[in-house]
């Protein structure tokens, strides 16, 4: 079992059978819809899609409080440790396993937030379940083939608009993916960024075989 709680904008945290927390995207100071401070948050490991203040947001003061590893594409790994954290850093369409089970980036279609760098999502294996982040992105075709070869359990998608899919992408990507499951994210932190979660969820599961769930922020979900 995995326990996904949406912790506002694009952070969740994953709680592993095994007792590991993974943190996706730690923006909590200055996160409007951030349901905890970050000095409440504890984990084990922290990914970093894009180092966008809006997803790289507390990660370095979380690391540092909990010995925690940063995992993220290399650019962001040795920035990260430059300022002294644990880092591990992958590259796109690697894999690595991790005592928690394995982690492989995939494309993101967005900036990285950091000169040479590349914005990325996690394709994260454990506890025998397949979880989709898909970081900031557009929609791409390449989203059928994680579809193919991974079908995720449960797909994390994007679907604000302005700065990533919208939801009418989002619907196409859930079906790309051939996800079981899709939670939605990056939506109504801002003005610029509000959407009818509503709408969407209406939309997957009439156009897909998805269930979608929506979380306010502090709600968790099991998978
Ligand atoms: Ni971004
Ligand atoms: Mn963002």
């Amino acid at each position: 079992m995995l326990k996904f709680t949406f912790l506002g904008h694009a952070c969740f945290s994953m709680e592993t059978e095994g007792g590991e927390t993974l943190l996706f995207d730690p923006f909590i100071t200055g996160n409007p819809q951030a349901s905890v401070s970050a000095e409440e948050l504890s984990a084990n490991y922290i990914l970093i899609s894009h180092a966008h203040m809006d997803h790289l947001g507390d990660a370095y003061d979380i690391a540092a409080r909990n010995d925690a590893v940063i995992i993220s594409s290399s650019e962001i790994a040795v920035a990260a440790q430059e300022r002294g954290a644990d880092a591990h850093g992958l590259h796109i369409g690697g894999s690595h396993r991790f005592p928690f089970g394995t982690v492989k980036l995939t494309l993101a279609l967005h900036g990285s937030g950091i000169p040479g760098g590349h914005a990325c999502g996690f394709l994260v294996g454990c506890d025998g379940k397949t979880v989709y982040f898909a970081g900031d992105t557009g929609l791409f075709g390449d989203m059928r083939l994680i579809g193919e070869l991974h079908r995720p359990d449960l797909a994390l998608l994007p679907i604000g608009d302005n700065y990533t899919m919208g939801p009418d992408d989002a619907v196409v990507a859930t079906r790309f993916l051939k996800a079981r499951q899709v939670i939605p994210y990056h939506y109504n932190t801002w003005p610029l960024i509000e959407v009818d979660p509503l709408l969407f969820k209406e939309k997957v599961e009439q156009q897909t075989e998805a269930d979608c769930i929506i979380l306010q922020p502090g709600e968790s979900y099991t998978l």
